[in-house]
């Protein structure tokens, strides 16, 4: 078994904000899995590369030369693609949506495992994303699947967008969301499940906190 926790779960969980705090506690690193889907989605939309170019987007997404830069206290991640931080900018649900619509071919998902997995160095990883417990790290030392209603998750990501200067409207925010969980969830490669082995945490009346103290609770070192 490896230092590895996974916490997967469908969008708007919670789960990046999770993440952070768990790697905070541990000192642990952190693995922002779906920033990479977008970080893709970006490229391949500013280089006018179709979501069904399998091709190209294999080969953009073996190539991504992208830097995550995170400040020792975890308080801020960079993401530096072609010289900008794009941290903020692939946080727009147009590339979330188009995440999830590359994220359905095997071939990039396949292109994209290695780099996940070199995320993990000592002292250990907090892997947060769609199929870190099932595919990427199978091994991981705890595994956690949170889940909360559609309603919840999508006020969630409402305020998470509003809070970096993002301004949507909350219908059409779940409308989108509530339609990449779908997509998420029936794809044949790697879909949006809990690992057998994963403990589930409905989060929909928890706070940020009790999530995390459940989580803490749960493992013994
Ligand atoms: O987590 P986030 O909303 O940033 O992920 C964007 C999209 O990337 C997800 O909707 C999903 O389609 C894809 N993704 C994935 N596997 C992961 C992480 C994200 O397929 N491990």
């Amino acid at each position: 078994m490896e230092n590895i926790i996974t916490i997967d779960g469908p969008s708007g969980v919670g789960k990046g904000t999770v993440s952070l705090k768990i790697a905070k506690y541990l000192g642990w690193h952190i693995l922002d899995s779906g920033a990479l889907y977008r970080i893709l989605a970006l490229v391949a939309k500013r280089n006018q590369v179709s979501i069904d170019d399998e091709t190209k987007l294999v080969a953009l997404a073996t190539e991504l030369d992208v830097k995550f830069i995170s400040l020792a206290d975890l308080s801020k991640l960079q993401i530096i693609y072609a010289g900008h931080d794009i941290a903020t900018e692939i946080r727009d649900e147009t590339y979330g949506k188009i995440a999830s619509q590359i994220a359905v071919n095997p071939e990039v998902r396949t292109a994209l495992l290695a780099r996940q997995r070199a995320f993990y160095t000592l002292p250990g990883l907090v892997a947060d994303g769609r199929d870190m417990g099932t595919v990427v790290f199978p091994k991981a030392k705890y595994k956690f699947f949170l889940t909360a209603s559609c309603e919840e998750r999508a006020l969630r990501r409402y305020k998470q967008l509003i809070n970096i200067g993002i301004y949507v409207k909350l219908s059409e925010l779940a409308v989108e969301i509530a339609n990449r969980d779908q997509r998420d969830t029936t794809r044949t490669t790697a879909p949006l499940i809990a690992a057998s082995d994963a403990f589930t945490i409905d989060t929909t009346k928890l706070s940020i906190e009790e999530v995390v103290e459940c989580i803490v609770s749960k493992m013994v070192f």
